[in-house]
């Protein structure tokens, strides 16, 4: 009878504590939702901005064209006159965001207003991750003419970006927002384990509790007595079958992804092909547009690694070259929030062993695309060869040493012709031992 009690007590128990936990997960997912949503408008501020107010109707022709110009020689490397952020904010509707005095004082210095400690101008100055923007010698009558221009609304209809655009931002975002979002759950499923480890320990403390109570006020019959004060058997749960079954099955998949990690890690990738961040192609700079490899990857004569080219280089072109491309625009994104591209790396020794670029391209003259294919040829790079240490030793032997006219050689090959009848190769010269390609 009292063992009904019991039970149906702690269903009613449960089933609060249940209700309380998903809505716990619940609230904890809107936070989740409302900080992604947070940290989203805070990557593309003006871009919601800009899609709310409408072009005003032109003002004077004259005006404005003298507008567009000025605001062409002196401003669109920055902005856009519609809503794209490139290195300042889109500049669409901005007469109605700020007043024209501002505006004035803002183009001729923005540096002096910020100082002055005006509150919007310390606010976008921060917002832009302090770029400070020129200063412009520019009349009165000059800066009214280039808001004339924004407010004409004539640089966005020639901007076709928009469309493309917001996609990159978006993109951008989503991926932003996702990481957000990734560290929250982590937080919230630590927080629910605890409340649940909570749980369990009140639950124990409370059965412990009436367990007492019961067995100190009330006269027990048989039956009741065996179920309350029934001992939670350990050796139980030790012995059943399931229970083993599941433990094994958890080690055994720890232990396979282990192995394959490991097996991974080796570094043997041939064809590895990743997706990059930005479609850039080799095909269309190094194929078509013949640039050497060296305009980018500038130390790859001249040191151990080839360097991947920062934006700047990028940018050589590229300030100028396709401006409008969405994927030219990440290159602009990536300087205006001042962090590189993040290229995935696609070539990758183990640390164990070692590999020197200017032994191969400048010493030896071995050509780029013995060891990496016909790079010029593709779209996406993929590694060509295997960069194992068999493929390693293979060209060492196989390789003649270029020793003409090199009178340190001169020596070593005499003696070499002496002893043996092949080519004078890399191997012949210690270039498979060990300690060659080994720290
Ligand atoms: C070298 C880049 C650069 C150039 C060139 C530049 N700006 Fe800016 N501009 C910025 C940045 C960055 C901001 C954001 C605030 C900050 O960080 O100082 C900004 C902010 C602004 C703002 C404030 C926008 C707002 O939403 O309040 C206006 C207006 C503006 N610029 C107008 C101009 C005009 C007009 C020109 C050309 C005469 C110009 N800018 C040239 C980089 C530039
Ligand atoms: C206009 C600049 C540019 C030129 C020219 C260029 N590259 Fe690259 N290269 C890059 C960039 C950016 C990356 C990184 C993105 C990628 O992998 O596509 C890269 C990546 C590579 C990689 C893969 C690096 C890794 O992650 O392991 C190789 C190999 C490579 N380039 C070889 C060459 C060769 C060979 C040439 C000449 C035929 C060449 N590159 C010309 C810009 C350039
Ligand atoms: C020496 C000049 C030069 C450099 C440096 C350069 N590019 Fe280019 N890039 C070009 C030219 C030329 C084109 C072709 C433009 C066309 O098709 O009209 C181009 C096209 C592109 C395109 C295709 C754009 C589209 O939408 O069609 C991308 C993406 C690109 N480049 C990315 C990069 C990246 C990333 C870098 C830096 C690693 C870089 N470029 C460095 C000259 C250059
Ligand atoms: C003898 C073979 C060989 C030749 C020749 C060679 N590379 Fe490499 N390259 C490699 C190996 C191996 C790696 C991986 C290096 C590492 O992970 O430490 C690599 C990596 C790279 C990388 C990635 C960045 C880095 O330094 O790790 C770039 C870019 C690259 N090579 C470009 C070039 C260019 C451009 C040339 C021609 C001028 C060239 N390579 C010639 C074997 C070669
Ligand atoms: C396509 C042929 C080729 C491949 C592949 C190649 N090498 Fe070489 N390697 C050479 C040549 C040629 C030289 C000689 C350069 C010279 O003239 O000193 C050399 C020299 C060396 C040297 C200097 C040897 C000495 O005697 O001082 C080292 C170290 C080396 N390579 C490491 C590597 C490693 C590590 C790999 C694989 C990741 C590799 N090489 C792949 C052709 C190759
Ligand atoms: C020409 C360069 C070169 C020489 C010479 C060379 N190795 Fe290596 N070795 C490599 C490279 C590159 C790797 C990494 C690629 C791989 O794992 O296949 C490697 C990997 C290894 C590994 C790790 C293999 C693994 O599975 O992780 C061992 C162990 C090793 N080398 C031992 C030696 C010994 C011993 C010698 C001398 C007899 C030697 N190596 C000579 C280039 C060389």
């Amino acid at each position: 009878m009292i063992s009904c009690i019991i039970k149906t007590k702690s269903k009613v128990f449960f089933a609060f504590l249940f209700a309380l936990v998903v809505s716990f997960g619940a609230f904890a997912q809107e936070q989740a939702a409302e900080q992604a949503d947070v940290a989203a408008k805070g990557v593309v501020p003006g871009a919601t901005e800009g899609a709310t107010t409408s072009a005003t109707p032109a003002g004077d022709p004259a005006v404005i064209d003298a507008g567009e110009a000025l605001f062409k020689n002196n401003c669109v490397v920055c902005h856009s006159a519609g809503s794209d952020v490139i290195v300042g904010p889109g500049l669409q509707g901005v007469t109605e965001r700020r007043n024209e005095a501002w505006l004035i004082k803002w183009i001729k210095n923005s540096q002096a207003l910020i100082q002055a400690g005006d509150k919007d101008a310390v606010a976008i100055y921060n917002e832009y991750n302090k770029q400070a923007m020129p200063s412009f010698a520019l009349s009165d009558d000059e800066v009214k003419s280039i808001l004339a221009y924004i407010k004409s609304g004539k640089g966005v209809v020639s901007a076709p970006v928009a469309g493309p655009e917001d996609a990159v931002a978006g993109e951008n975002v989503g991926t932003d927002a996702i990481g957000a979002v990734g560290g929250y759950l982590d937080i919230v499923l630590v927080v629910l384990i605890v409340v649940l480890i909570v749980l369990v320990v009140t639950l124990l403390l409370i059965t412990s509790l009436l367990k007492n109570y019961l067995n100190k006020t009330r006269t027990l019959d048989e039956y009741d007595n065996e179920i309350v004060n029934q001992r939670f058997d350990f050796s139980k749960i030790y012995k059943s079958n399931a229970v083993r079954t599941l433990v094994v099955l958890i080690f055994v998949v720890v232990l396979l992804d282990l192995t394959i990690d490991k097996v991974m890690g080796i570094g043997i990738q041939e064809g590895y092909q990743p997706k990059q961040p930005i479609a850039f192609s080799h095909k269309l700079h190094a194929g078509e547009h013949q640039i050497n490899c060296n305009y980018c990857h500038t130390t790859v004569y001249e040191s151990k690694s080839a360097s991947i080219p920062s934006a700047n280089i990028c940018m050589n072109c590229h300030s100028q070259i396709k401006t409008e491309s969405p994927e030219i625009q990440k290159i602009y994104k990536a300087i205006e929030r001042n962090r590189p591209i993040e290229w995935v790396r696609i070539h990758n020794l183990p640390d164990l062993a070692y590999f020197n670029h200017s032994q191969h391209t400048q010493v030896g003259g071995v050509e780029c695309q013995t060891c990496h294919g016909p790079i010029e040829e593709m779209d996406v790079v993929y590694q060509y060869s295997p960069l194992t240490m068999g493929w390693c030793i293979d060209c060492h032997r196989e390789t003649p040493l270029n020793t003409e006219g090199n009178e340190y050689y001169d020596k070593l090959v005499e003696l070499h012709e002496a002893s043996s009848a092949g080519a004078f190769t890399v191997s012949s010269n210690g270039g498979t031992e060990c300690s060659k390609c080994h720290y």
